[in-house]
């Protein structure tokens, strides 16, 4: 036998026990005689003793390198009061080792797995299987198993069935770039790799599977962040005869479990619940982030009569006057403010006007403007005290909304006011059907199946932007977690919903008839979701990036380090292929 038990799964129990252990070096010190050697499995380190008295296994254990393989036999003795290590789990009991074989020897490396690398994360992905060898990332993958492991049966007692969807397959309608994989059998023809499993997971409530999970890769060809990767994984799921309340309760008893499971900590239930409305008014985005205050407020009413033209000429015009006070902010000097302006007008503002307050009264490059009266009721409805730095933008709300948003994000990050202790869950909800495209046409705010609520059905074709959807987000910490919907079922109501999004019967046919024709035979009244999986372990594991998370993700860029793909191919794939790249 290689070995005879774990490294980290020693206890006191087996002092005096005999045993053989097999992992890697982790380090090594030489304390005049006493040569100690801490050995690694995925279990966690166990320390080896190598005393003097047999001089030549001493000597081949001085010449072992870190990350060495190697397999000890010993005996598992308490460790001397002066060595004891309440740090490790095994910090009591070391192996006094009486035999070594070196199974494998390791090169130099190109970084050490036992510290904080301060390597760049290109050279991490490169070697990522050396990065995995690190405690934190070991930690990161043993609670994404963990959670899938008590999704997976949570699921289960609740009566849902996991079922694959294909991967080689049709363009599916979530918005974003598909990545096409080219057909050899078809030429000139090509499947898409699902950006999500939507229409399938209709599909089985059509064919009366009920209650449908699955944990499965998706893939999306957008620009990347920390919590975005070309390959993710989604939990998605699908009900059938299920209204919101049904699908956000099943979901909240899942997150419950996982915290209690995973992390043993009690997620109060139900999770708050948003409009979204009032969470673009109040936070200036669709998923705030709870953990901090400085809300917008709107002063529009306030200054509607003002003077200042800015004011009184947006408000007139139909927008809004809405700003956010930062407590203390008139530490900032005016150079740093600029630099805001500057962040400002790089998220779409035309302008950001600040003031601190001063003697009870705004003072800032613009409050000359502001009649004394006016000055002093904005002082009120920002509660601001003497010190705070008051941040205004006049301009339509929406723009107003969301440049005032991200000007919250950084303005707590900056002041680190975001709490890192606990959970801010919201369900958003009520989120409008449709929104603008970048070219002024009406686009799905979520995906083309999703229903409209009751009483919007008429105003449809007139008034679109109007309308209410039956759409649902889950958002965590200012993460949006997931996001769902009840789903249109009948036919007519599908063929309204592409007309007003200005797809054509033909090309809804060529591009969705298989699934509109499903609509025709019985599909039950239906709704689902999908989790982001990586962010949810992210945030659970109390990471940045879900690169953290993934076990082989792509960089910014969409590369792998590791394999070097995207690769070019030969060219008689390509000609099989029939595709010409050029030059
Ligand atoms: P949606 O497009 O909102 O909905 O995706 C659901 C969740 O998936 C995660 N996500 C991503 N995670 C990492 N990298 C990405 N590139 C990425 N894109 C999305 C997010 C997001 O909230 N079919 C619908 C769901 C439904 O209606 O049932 C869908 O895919 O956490």
């Amino acid at each position: 036998m290689l070995r005879t038990g774990l490294c980290g799964e020693l206890t006191e129990e087996d002092i005096g026990k005999k045993m053989t252990l097999s992992g890697w070096v982790y380090t090594r010190r030489d304390l005049g005689g006493l040569l100690f050697i801490d050995l690694r499995d995925r279990s966690g380190v166990i320390q080896l003793l190598f005393t003097p008295d047999d001089e030549k296994l001493h000597e081949r254990a001085g010449n072992l390198s870190r990350e060495d393989v190697i397999q000890v036999k010993g005996t598992i003795i308490e460790r001397g009061e002066e060595n004891v290590n309440p740090d490790l789990d095994t910090g009591l009991i070391e192996l006094d080792v009486d035999e070594l074989n070196v199974l494998n020897e390791a090169n130099n490396l190109p970084f050490s797995p036992t510290d904080d690398p301060e390597v760049n994360e290109n050279t991490r992905l490169k070697y990522r299987y050396l990065d995995l060898r690190r405690e934190e990332m070991r930690d990161n993958f043993r609670l994404r198993h963990r959670t899938f492991k008590v999704i997976r049966d949570y699921f289960d007692e609740e009566g849902f069935w996991e079922v694959e969807t294909p991967i080689l397959t049709k363009s599916t309608p979530e918005g974003a770039r598909d990545f096409l994989v080219p057909s050899r059998l078809h030429r000139g023809k090509f499947y898409a790799l699902p950006q999500s499993p939507q229409l399938f997971k209709q599909l089985f409530m059509v064919s009366g599977f009920d209650r449908y999970i699955q944990i499965v890769k998706c893939f999306r060809d957008e620009d990347l962040r920390a919590d975005r990767q070309p390959e993710f994984t989604q939990l998605d799921l699908e009900m059938s005869f299920a209204e919101e309340e049904d699908i956000i309760s099943v979901i909240e008893g899942m997150v419950a479990r996982v915290f209690d499971r995973v992390l043993g900590e009690e997620v109060g239930l139900p999770l708050p619940q948003m409009d979204y409305q009032e969470a673009m008014d109040r936070y200036g985005s669709d998923r705030p982030d709870l953990r901090f205050g400085l809300e917008l407020v709107d002063v529009s009413e306030t200054v509607r009569e003002s003077n200042f033209n800015i004011f009184s000429g947006t408000v007139g015009g139909g927008g809004v006057v809405k700003g956010i006070c930062l407590q203390g902010g008139s530490s900032y000097n005016r150079s740093q403010l600029d630099a805001l302006e500057d962040y400002a007008k790089g998220e779409g503002a035309k302008g950001l006007l600040w003031a601190s307050v001063k003697e009870g009264q705004l003072d800032g490059p613009f409050t000359d403007h502001l009649e004394d009266e006016m000055n002093r009721e904005l002082v009120e409805e920002f509660s601001a005290d003497e010190g705070d730095v008051v941040f205004l933008v006049a301009d339509n709300r929406e723009p107003a909304n969301s440049v005032l948003g991200a000007l919250r994000l950084k303005l707590a990050r900056d002041n680190d006011l975001v709490s890192e202790e606990g959970w801010k869950f919201t369900w958003v909800r009520h989120f409008p059907l449709f929104g603008r495209d970048g070219d002024g046409g009406i686009t799905s705010e979520h995906h083309p199946f999703t229903s409209p609520t009751e009483e919007a059905m008429e105003k449809l074709e007139e008034r679109p932007l109007e309308v209410k959807s039956r759409a649902y987000d889950l958002v965590l910490n200012g993460i949006e977690l997931g996001g769902g919907s009840i789903r249109i079922h009948r036919r007519e109501l599908q063929k309204r919903i592409f007309n007003v999004l200005g797809i054509s019967p033909d090309e809804a046919e060529r591009k969705f008839g298989f699934f509109l024709d499903a609509l025709n035979y019985g599909a039950p009244p239906h709704g689902g979701i999908a989790l982001g999986l990586d962010r949810f372990i992210m945030l659970l594991a109390g990471e940045d990036s879900i690169r953290d998370v993934i076990a082989f993700p792509k960089t910014g860029m969409a590369q792998s380090p590791l394999t070097g793909a995207p690769m070019e191919v030969s060219q008689g794939q390509l000609d099989e292929l029939g595709i010409d790249v050029g030059e």
